[in-house]
């Protein structure tokens, strides 16, 4: 069988997952739907660095819809509600790497469960971290324990190395003067929201009893001006974040997730060093870790900048193979505890 599949977004996740679809074969792309007016009939081939495949990228929702498809990959920068609403009461999945990782613990939890019912259509939310490694490799670790006191996964990375200066500096505030910036700040709340989700999800899945999951952050001011991603970073404004999300139960913490997120410059010297990429730690019996990072060969020798690309390209894969699943999943939320393990994506043959 094989499922009809819009990609909604063509920046760095969407392009990535843009070729995902093309190559999976259980999935047909029927559509991709642009934001930008200068991407409106380009061919989708053409938006992916390939040959044309004769379907042409649109900003019109409408077409997206005339299009029938059974699941919309939805990867903008900045998730609608409305928008994701009109889709799933129109009887379209989603799958999001953008939102929705528990919504039943998450803000609009009921205009959306209202819109999947009204269309009988499933929500998903995954990537890596919120995702794969901060939800699904921590909960099958977690299969290996008979009792655990406490799960933390840390994420270590340089944001220079990321391609979306506008997700770096608009988003995430680097860059902004330090007062400027708290957990309160809009665009800083939105990406809080979905770390506390996946907490809130970990703590479900395991049957944790999370009484609440807090939040703190600590920022560092750059030590001189910089130039990164093609703006200047003028010193003493953010250079670094170090996000905490706790769920606490009884005062205590019981599932963790931190940040160690910094610009182009070395991270303070009492922050933890764990290497880079992502580590997950459990602390039970038996106690377990786990560090993953995400390179684009560990053979070839590649460019830095193909290596740093590799997280988008497993962000979206994580999406695009979650996709028929999604699809298969009753009406509702659908999170990454409940989807199956095994995508099976295709195994090079050359
Ligand atoms: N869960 C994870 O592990 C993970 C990891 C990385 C990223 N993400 C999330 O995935 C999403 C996509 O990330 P990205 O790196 O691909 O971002 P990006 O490179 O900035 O691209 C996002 C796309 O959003 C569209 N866009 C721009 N302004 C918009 C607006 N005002 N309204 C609606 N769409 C707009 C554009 O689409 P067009 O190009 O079509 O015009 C743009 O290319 C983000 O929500 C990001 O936070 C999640």
């Amino acid at each position: 069988m094989s499922y009809r599949v819009v990609q909604w977004g063509t920046g760095e996740i969407g392009r990535e997952a843009l070729r995902g679809i093309l190559d999976h074969r259980a999935l047909e792309l029927v559509g991709v739907k642009a934001h930008g007016a200068d991407k409106h009939g380009v061919d989708a081939g053409v938006l992916a660095g390939r040959d044309p495949v004769g379907i042409a990228a649109t900003t019109s929702i409408t077409e997206i819809l005339d299009a029938r498809p059974d699941c919309v990959l939805y990867t903008p920068r900045t998730p609608s509600v409305p928008v994701v609403c009109q889709l799933l009461r129109a009887g379209v999945n989603v799958v999001t790497t953008s939102f929705a990782f528990h919504q039943a613990r998450a803000r609009h939890r009921d205009e959306l469960h209202d819109a999947c019912r009204e269309g009988g259509s499933s929500l998903h939310g995954t990537g890596l971290n919120p995702g794969n490694l901060g939800a699904v490799l921590p909960l099958a670790m977690a299969g290996m324990c008979r009792e655990i006191e406490q799960v933390t996964i840390q994420e270590r990375a340089d944001w220079a190395l990321y391609d979306s200066a506008d997700i770096t500096f608009g988003q995430m505030m680097f860059g902004a003067p330090i007062s400027d910036v708290t957990v309160d700040s809009p665009s800083l709340q939105y990406t809080s929201e979905l770390f506390q989700q996946q907490v809130w999800l970990l703590g479900d899945a395991l049957g944790a009893d999370l009484d609440e999951v807090s939040v703190d952050l600590e920022l560092v001011p750059a030590e001189r001006d910089g130039e990164f991603l093609g703006r200047t970073v003028e010193a003493g404004t953010v250079a670094g974040q170090r996000w905490r999300w706790r769920g606490r139960r009884a005062g205590a913490t019981v599932i963790e997730t931190e940040t160690l997120w910094m610009l182009g410059q070395r991270q303070p010297r009492h922050w933890p060093s764990p290497q880079h990429g992502w580590t997950i730690t459990i602390e039970g019996a038996p106690s377990l870790q786990a560090h993953v990072v995400t390179l684009a060969s560990f053979r070839r020798d590649v460019p830095m900048s193909e290596h740093v690309h590799a997280a988008s390209v497993a962000t979206a894969m994580q999406a695009v193979n979650a996709v028929p699943a999604a699809c298969a999943a009753p009406a509702g939320f659908v999170t990454m505890a409940e989807l199956p393990l095994a995508w099976l994506p295709r195994i090079a043959t050359s």
